[in-house]
């Protein structure tokens, strides 16, 4: 699952670019929105119109998983399970979300659950059956607190925690960040943020215009081979994979005269 707490620091990007990095490695992978009221996911991944049924339909069994699952147009390993645009948030069950869960495991690799912001009922079963977690955090207090809070409630209230089993595995995706802000600081360090939250670095995405000129268009960012912020999520998804690679964009970029003269 891809969690933070704090809404807006890039978990459905995250999720988005994952799943496909996870499918465009040959792994059948299935990613689902549970942000059930709001819908971001089929935007982010450009098929907001060929949606017809979503995760609820298929809870209440009024579809099947096969006519609701949206198989991407660019990767024939991925697909879609759209969150519902219904008002009612406890449309979504426990044992609603277990059971759709076991019927995707069944033919999937990887399912990548794409959390809600908050810690409420939506991310509480985004988190519940999770194996791991990617925790996307920007580089500022309040979104390292928010991390903190779901990293505390991942090790007591998920199925793990409950039945004495193996913990989440936790893994942080720092997200947003600009080195020049941290040189001039007004944003934590990578330092800092792993100090606080002592989780395994799985990489740092910088902030780019590329992430919403690729939401706009409705294709993952992981696509777009040649912007920083796509490369660094291949980076992360080859790390997740067990490929080591070398953290990258962490250091402010040296300029033309900066290389020149040597300076930093
Ligand atoms: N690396 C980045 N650089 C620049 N902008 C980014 C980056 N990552 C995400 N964004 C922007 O931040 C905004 C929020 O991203 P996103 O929707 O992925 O967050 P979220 O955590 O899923 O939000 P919510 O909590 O509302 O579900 C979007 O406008 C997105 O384009
Ligand atoms: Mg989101």
């Amino acid at each position: 699952m891809v969690t933070s707490g704090k809404g807006g620091v890039g978990k459905t990007t995250t999720s988005a670019a994952i799943a496909m990095g996870l499918a465009k490695k040959g792994h059948k992978t299935a990613v689902i929105d549970f942000d059930v009221g709001l819908r971001n996911l089929d935007l982010i991944m450009g098929c907001e119109r060929r949606v017809v049924y979503d995760f609820i339909n298929v809870v209440n069994g009024e579809a099947t998983l096969h006519q609701a699952l949206i198989k991407d147009k660019n990767c024939g390993q991925l697909y879609i399970l759209p969150a519902s645009q219904t008002r009612d948030k406890d449309a979504l069950s426990k044992e609603g979300v277990e059971k759709v869960l076991n019927e995707l495991s069944k033919t999937f690799k990887y399912i990548v659950c794409d959390s809600p912001a908050g810690i409420e009922k939506g991310a509480h079963l985004a988190m519940y059956f999770a194996d791991d977690a990617f925790v996307v955090t920007n580089p500022e207090v309040s979104s390292v607190r928010d991390s903190d809070r779901m990293l505390g409630l991942m090790s007591s209230k998920s199925r793990r925690a409950e039945k004495n089993q193996e913990p989440i595995k936790e893994y942080l995706v720092l997200s947003r960040y600009s080195p020049e802000r941290v040189k001039l600081g007004e944003m934590l360090s990578v330092e800092d943020v792993q100090e606080i939250l002592s989780l395994h670095l799985l990489g740092v995405v910088p902030e780019s215009k590329s992430v919403l000129n690729a939401s706009n268009a409705g294709i993952p960012i992981i696509l777009d081979e040649k912007s920083d912020a796509g490369q660094a999520y291949a980076d992360i998804v080859a790390r997740y994979l067990g490929e080591e690679k070398p953290h990258r964009f962490i250091e402010t970029k040296r300029g033309f005269f900066g290389k020149l003269f040597g300076g930093k």
